[in-house]
């Protein structure tokens, strides 16, 4: 891919407590203490979409742990939070198996699809406003799938509530929870300050695509990318795409995003 990664996908900047993204369907006082994340596939009503062979119930499996102190929820993530996931076969994926690993597409994830990400600038008019257009439905629309458990305390279940954000906010939201320092400042940063750079966000913006394909039940979203080598200065900071701004820095214009 050239080009830089989508820059528009900062981090939100909180102040206190820790919490992450979990689904919406796993967001019960039941699963949270059944350690329990294993929910019905709705395509044949079964938990893990086991009786189509999509997945099981069980133990998280796999899974690297990097060395993160021992209050940290997202070691060994999810099992602070969940002792038994759907774990997916094959192709499927998803909390529920109910998906398609990156590519994958049918009812059976039985074909392959590349999806080629366009240049911003090389996009047409009508492409570009479909872009902003998504953008602005991912700001202003609460997400179906996942929802945001905050807590002080991620030892204490009685302690955890349960945020309703936007589709956008969940994605800023797994950027935010990744880069943030749990006890000390000076923890590392897994997901910026080393190799796991690229690698993370590469993943992460699947995330994020397939997040918006959901939301815009358009099958073939693929997220721009900004060829800041075109130009000195932010040529896309223009009113028709992500805003002109004054010299403090303030967005004007007609975007959207002025009003995020
Ligand atoms: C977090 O909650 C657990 C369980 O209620 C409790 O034992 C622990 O002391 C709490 N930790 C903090 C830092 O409040
Ligand atoms: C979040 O949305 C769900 C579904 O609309 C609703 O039942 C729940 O009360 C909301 N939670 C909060 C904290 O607003």
């Amino acid at each position: 891919m050239a080009g830089m990664l989508w820059p528009l996908l900062l981090p939100l900047v909180l102040a206190s407590g820790a919490g992450a993204q979990i689904p919406r369907l796993c967001a019960t006082t039941s699963a949270l203490r059944s350690k329990t994340c294993c929910p019905v596939w709705e395509g044949d009503g079964s938990v893990c979409g086991e009786d189509s062979g999509r997945g099981t119930c069980q133990e998280p499996a796999g899974e690297g742990q990097p060395q993160l102190s021992e209050r940290d929820f997202r070691k060994g993530w999810p099992t602070s939070l969940y002792s038994q996931i759907c774990m997916c076969q094959g192709r499927f994926a998803g909390f529920d198996c109910g998906e398609c690993k990156e590519g994958y597409r049918g009812a059976r994830c039985e074909s392959w699809k590349l999806s080629v990400r366009p240049g911003l600038h090389e996009m047409d008019w009508e492409a570009k406003q479909r872009f902003l257009d998504y953008l602005e439905r991912a700001k202003t629309t609460v997400s179906e799938r996942y929802v945001i458990l905050v807590t002080r305390n991620t030892s204490d279940v009685n302690s955890y509530y349960f945020h309703n954000a936007t589709v956008y906010d969940i994605c800023t939201w797994v950027h935010y929870v990744a880069a943030k320092p749990i006890k000390t400042r000076d923890e590392p940063n897994f997901a910026h300050m080393g190799p796991g750079f690229v690698v993370w966000h590469r993943k992460y913006l699947l995330f994020f695509e397939k997040e918006m394909r959901h939301l815009t039940q358009d099958e073939d979203f693929v997220v721009p990318y900004w060829d800041w080598t075109r130009s000195n200065s932010c040529d896309i900071c223009t009113d028709e795409l992500m805003g002109s701004n004054d010299h403090s820095g303030k967005l004007l214009g007609t975007t959207p995003l002025t009003t995020w």
